[in-house]
């Protein structure tokens, strides 16, 4: 069986929680190199999961190592670059999300894997939930009829982290939206089918980020607090149908944590996490649950998928047109709370 080289550019949380031990146990691909700018750190997980190669310099171990793919695992600031010299290396790439800062960008990454004819995917591994895999099931099967309305939600109470690039716009082209939010948004988009998006209009705010606080995600800066804390957005859809997007770093609200995507079709209606379906079947108004349902490791099956249609045996879940979308909604969510206006979409 042939195995997968692999290579990954950034050493910090997402490489060491997620990607490196999910790679370690799948017999279809291996490690060979890791790189990052700190160079102790990129030695530490090499040692720690037994990869013979570390560098300072991703262009380097690129050239040297030759892999067959790229995970990149590094602020998103720097995605979209090292997403195109690894294609450029001809190498497939999971990106980490989002896709980039701009859709310019997202479209650049999309254009060139296309051009190559390389794998090239991003990490929205709520995709890979079983949730929304039984409600894309009933959604194909046409059991919720029309959907006229989604909500997609990301809330924390007071969840801004302390740490990291996370309240850097420079690095992280902004905060709850771009960072959360956007798995929120993908997955909600995807049971929608992706369809034309007519206008998007949207608010923000970053006064609990500015004024500081209570944190329950290590303590932040609110003098180097530069995103929003909070966006709260509309789209509607060329076939009529609209979608809510709500997500916040902070919010005042009940719950520590709320995360949930809504749909509201004219047969069905659900709600995913957790995962509930309400109708009505002889005369009653009825409720599903499914309590027994068997659970995934949405990032395991999530980084499995890729290195599968990287070695041609699996269709790819998350494709790089689909990233590109969420990308342009993300910026004109942006852009809409920026000017105040709706942005009307090409
Ligand atoms: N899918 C998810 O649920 C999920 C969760 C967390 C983070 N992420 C994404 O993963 C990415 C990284 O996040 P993280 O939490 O691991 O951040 P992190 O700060 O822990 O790690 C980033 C690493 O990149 C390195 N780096 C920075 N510039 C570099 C360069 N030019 N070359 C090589 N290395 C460089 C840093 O030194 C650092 O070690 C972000 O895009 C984030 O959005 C995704």
């Amino acid at each position: 069986m042939k195995r997968l080289r692999m290579a990954v550019i950034g050493a910090g949380q997402i490489a060491k929680v997620t990607h490196l031990p999910n790679f370690r146990e799948m017999d279809q691909a291996e490690v060979v190199g890791i790189c990052d700018v700190n160079l102790d750190a990129a030695k530490a997980l090499a040692e720690q999961f037994g990869i013979q190669n570390f560098y300072q310099d991703h262009k380097k171990m690129l050239s040297e190592l030759k892999p067959d793919a790229v995970t990149i695992c590094v602020p998103n600031k720097f995605h979209c670059r090292m997403t195109l010299d690894a294609l450029e290396c001809g190498c497939h790439v999971l990106c980490e999300k989002p896709p980039a800062i701009t859709v310019r960008e997202a479209w650049q990454m999309e254009e060139e894997a296309r051009k190559r004819n390389l794998v090239l995917s991003y990490g929205f591994h709520f995709r890979h939930s079983e949730h929304v895999a039984l409600m894309k099931e009933k959604v194909r099967n046409g059991e919720f009829g029309t959907i006229y309305h989604a909500k997609a939600q990301w809330h924390r109470r007071r969840g801004i982290p302390g740490w990291g690039n996370f309240t850097n716009k420079e690095m992280q082209g902004g905060g709850p939206l771009i960072d959360i939010g956007a798995h929120m948004l993908d997955a909600a988009l995807y049971l929608l089918e992706y369809p034309e998006i007519t206008y998007v209009c949207a608010t923000s705010s970053d006064r609990i980020g500015k004024r500081g606080g209570c944190s329950l995600m290590g303590s932040w800066n609110p003098d180097c607090f530069q995103v929003e804390d909070g966006v709260f957005g509309f789209l509607r859809f060329e076939n009529g149908t609209s979608l809510l997007i709500e997500t916040s770093f902070a919010i005042n609200q009940k719950e520590k944590d709320l995360r949930n995507i809504t749909l509201y079709g004219e047969k069905l209606g659900a709600s995913l996490f957790p995962l509930e379906v309400y109708g009505e079947k002889d005369g009653q108004l009825t409720d599903s649950t499914y309590p027994f349902m068997e659970m995934r490791d949405w990032h395991m099956d999530s980084d499995k998928n890729f290195v599968n249609a990287c070695l041609g045996q699996e269709e790819l879940l998350v494709t790089a047109a689909q990233g590109t979308y969420v990308q342009k909604v993300i910026e004109a969510l942006y852009k809409s709370a920026d000017s105040g206006r709706p942005v009307i979409m090409e």
